[in-house]
């Protein structure tokens, strides 16, 4: 049971689904709306003294929960000082909570170039500088000159940007909730900096089935390959399972319909994965972050294997 001062900002099973882009997906224990650095820091010494884990949801677009829901604390930078944003010349100092295509518009306003790769990826600033959200635009991590954290256990900490460790689409951060981060930006041309931030943002939708329920790219790229080209080629374009179907757009989103559950688009996952490994002999490594008990995805049967349609 949550105690008073946590019942201003926490409330006990909650549904997760209306707070993810997939829109699937069951309650979470207790789900927290932090808006300040007390409160989190309040919540994650509770969820510490209660062993409960604790799951850091951005915008949601980039997980998928399990129909059962998490027994945990799912945790959101939900406003306050976690959405504000500081304008330096060269740079913002952005709350972890921001919506990242929001800012990198903003950004390409005032004529400050580096975030415009980040047009039509969804996220917030912590989720997306956590896992070094981009694509072949660019990726977060290349603008990143500070970030501020807070861990587990309450302590907070500055990073400099040595120590973050960017990779593809990871980073040193690991288990570190992002309270705020600073982007070193050039001051560019206005104009030519939003016919480029149009340009990329034109190529996502016009190769990306964006603002539909999915959770954007479901596997990594291999090195050297692509997920997308390769799901193609293993002939799942298009393939369903109940309401979830690999997109006849791009064949690394898996798309959910109004009806589907998320156990559909976990099974589309591991058909997809078994018919590409089979086909192409890769081994495709989830970019998705599955949240709840239904996390294996590894076997399918051969009961899953028939009930795949096109
Ligand atoms: N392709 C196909 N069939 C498909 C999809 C793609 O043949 O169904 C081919 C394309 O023709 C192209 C190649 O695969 O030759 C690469 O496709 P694309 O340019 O769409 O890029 P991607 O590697 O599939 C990456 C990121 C995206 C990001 C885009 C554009 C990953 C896993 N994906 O996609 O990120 O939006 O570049 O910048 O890194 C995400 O992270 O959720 C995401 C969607």
């Amino acid at each position: 049971m949550i105690d008073a001062a946590l019942a201003s900002f926490c409330v006990e099973r909650e549904p997760l689904a209306p707070y993810t882009w997939y829109r699937l997906g069951g309650p979470a224990r207790v789900l927290a709306n932090a808006t300040s650095a007390e409160q989190l820091a309040a919540v994650l010494a509770w969820a510490g003294r209660e062993g409960l884990p604790v799951y850091p949801l951005g915008a949601g677009a980039n997980v998928l929960v399990s129909d059962d829901g998490v027994d945990g604390v799912v945790v959101r930078l939900a406003g306050g000082e976690f959405h504000d944003v500081h304008w330096l010349a060269d740079g913002a100092v952005a709350g972890g909570g921001v919506d990242v295509g929001k800012l990198a518009l903003r950004a390409v306003r005032r004529g400050l170039a580096g975030l415009e790769c980040m047009a039509g990826i969804p996220g917030t600033v912590g989720g997306c500088v956590r896992m070094n959200a981009g694509g072949r635009f660019g990726e977060i991590g290349d603008v990143v000159r500070r970030v501020w954290t807070v861990d587990r256990s309450g302590c907070r900490r500055e990073w400099e940007r040595r120590e973050l460790g960017f990779g593809y689409r990871c980073s040193a951060l690991g288990d570190h909730i992002v309270e705020r981060v600073e982007f070193v930006l050039t001051p560019t041309d206005s104009e030519a900096l939003r016919a480029r931030y149009d340009g990329i943002w034109a190529a996502k939708t016009s190769s990306q089935p964006l603002g539909t329920g999915s959770a954007g790219c479901v596997f990594k790229n291999p090195p050297g390959d692509s997920a997308g080209r390769l799901i193609d080629r293993a002939g799942c374009k298009g393939l369903a399972y109940g309401g979830a179907r690999v997109s006849p757009v791009h064949a690394n989103f898996i798309v959910a319909s109004g009806g589907a559950a998320a156990a559909d688009v976990l099974r589309l996952i591991a058909i997809v994965r078994k018919r590409v490994r089979e086909q192409c002999g890769v081994e495709l490594e989830l970019e998705v972050k599955l949240w709840g008990d239904d996390g294996d995805v590894a076997e399918v049967g051969p009961l899953l294997e028939t009930g795949a349609s096109h």
